[in-house]
């Protein structure tokens, strides 16, 4: 609620408007003023961070997605020689880039089931642990003070994309990971209308690490995207409530029938997954939901679905949808889900 929020003199309003600049007044030496240049610096980004390194307990560096947080960390604490292991059974972005980008660059690339046996196993000689918890799709809860450990003793980096979770559920760098990294696009902000991911540290110079890539890259969030964020995070704590009372009701509900298959909640979050058998019944099912959108991503206030095979990214059946839970009114959600259960 109040976390990043200036002090504010009298008159001011309590979340500053976003700051649209692209050069600012920069009179005499180059580091004179704090913001020179848009790309490297923004006051309306430093609000957010602050927010955010309030809720990760580290130093927040925000991005213009979740995918540019992601590359920011493997591109700034890989290079040849170094051995990336990290999860293949988690979002695909990250192994596109560890494939197509790492490993022609000479990082050897080990990837694993998402178990803390099969991390520490693979952890022998590692530069960085990526892990992904609960994992998208497969909905895996790892244990992360375990992983810790095992990075520790390999002499490894450990970073965590907590998406799923945010901050409110999981405290990755308190668990003792390095990095806490994520996408915005889902629960964080919540309203489906954003992308923005972000990037916590505990340690200052990878932090600087960071920021610099981001300024060198030009990897930057709009400010106006920025500040959508920060006013959205405001809300985080009851929307989420919402949506896992909405997943904890859907998820018992497709448990009890005979006619649903491996319903998946991890007991946080608003996604779940669930089998409805083959293409065609799954496709059925989601053309016939009146309050659910056909529509990839998660963590809305809308609640979304889709069959998540369609992208042949993932190991899953044809029939699985990955359900993620708005906060629409529970009867009404659930009678939908009823109804279009009975019409595929
Ligand atoms: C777990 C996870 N990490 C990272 C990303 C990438 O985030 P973005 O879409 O904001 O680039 C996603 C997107 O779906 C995701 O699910």
């Amino acid at each position: 609620m109040h976390a990043g929020l200036p002090e504010g003199d009298q008159g001011d309003p309590l979340l500053p408007g976003p700051v649209l600049a692209a050069p600012f007044h920069l009179r005499g030496a180059a580091d004179a003023a704090r913001h020179g240049y848009g790309r490297a610096a923004n006051p309306t980004w430093e609000r957010l961070e602050a927010a955010l390194g309030e809720l990760e307990g580290g130093e927040a560096i925000v991005f213009a997605s979740g995918m540019a947080a992601v590359t920011a960390v493997l591109l700034t604490t890989l290079t040849t020689g170094d051995v990336l292991v990290a999860p293949g059974d988690a979002y695909p972005g990250v192994r596109d880039i560890a494939h197509r980008h790492l490993a022609p660059r000479g990082v050897e690339v080990r990837l694993v089931p998402s178990e803390e046996s099969a991390f520490r196993e693979a952890s022998e000689g590692a530069t960085l642990l990526w892990v992904e918890t609960p994992s998208n799709p497969g909905l895996r809860v790892l244990d992360l003070p375990a992983l810790a450990g095992a990075a520790a003793a390999a002499g490894a980096r450990l970073a965590v994309d907590g998406t799923l979770a945010t901050p409110l559920r999981q405290a990755p760098l308190a668990a003792g990971a390095d990095l806490a990294v994520a996408s915005a696009s889902k629960h964080l902000t919540g309203h489906s209308d954003l992308v923005l991911g972000y990037v916590a540290a505990r340690e200052a110079a990878l932090a600087a690490e960071l920021r610099s890539w981001r300024a060198l890259t030009g990897a930057i969030p709009g400010p106006f995207e920025t500040w959508l964020a920060h006013r959205s995070l405001a809300t985080l704590a009851v929307r989420l409530e919402r949506q896992e009372a909405n997943a904890r009701a859907l998820a018992r509900l497709l448990r009890a029938r005979d006619d649903v298959g491996a319903v998946r909640w991890p007991g946080l979050g608003s996604v779940l997954t669930f089998d409805l058998g083959d293409e065609q019944r799954a496709q059925a099912f989601l053309g016939a939901c009146r309050l659910v959108a056909e529509a990839t991503s998660f963590g809305g206030v809308h609640s979304t679905a889709e069959r998540r095979a369609r992208w042949g990214t993932d190991a899953v059946g044809a029939g699985v949808v990955r359900f993620s839970c708005g906060i629409e009114d529970a009867a009404d959600l659930l009678t939908d889900v009823q109804d279009a259960l009975r019409a595929g």
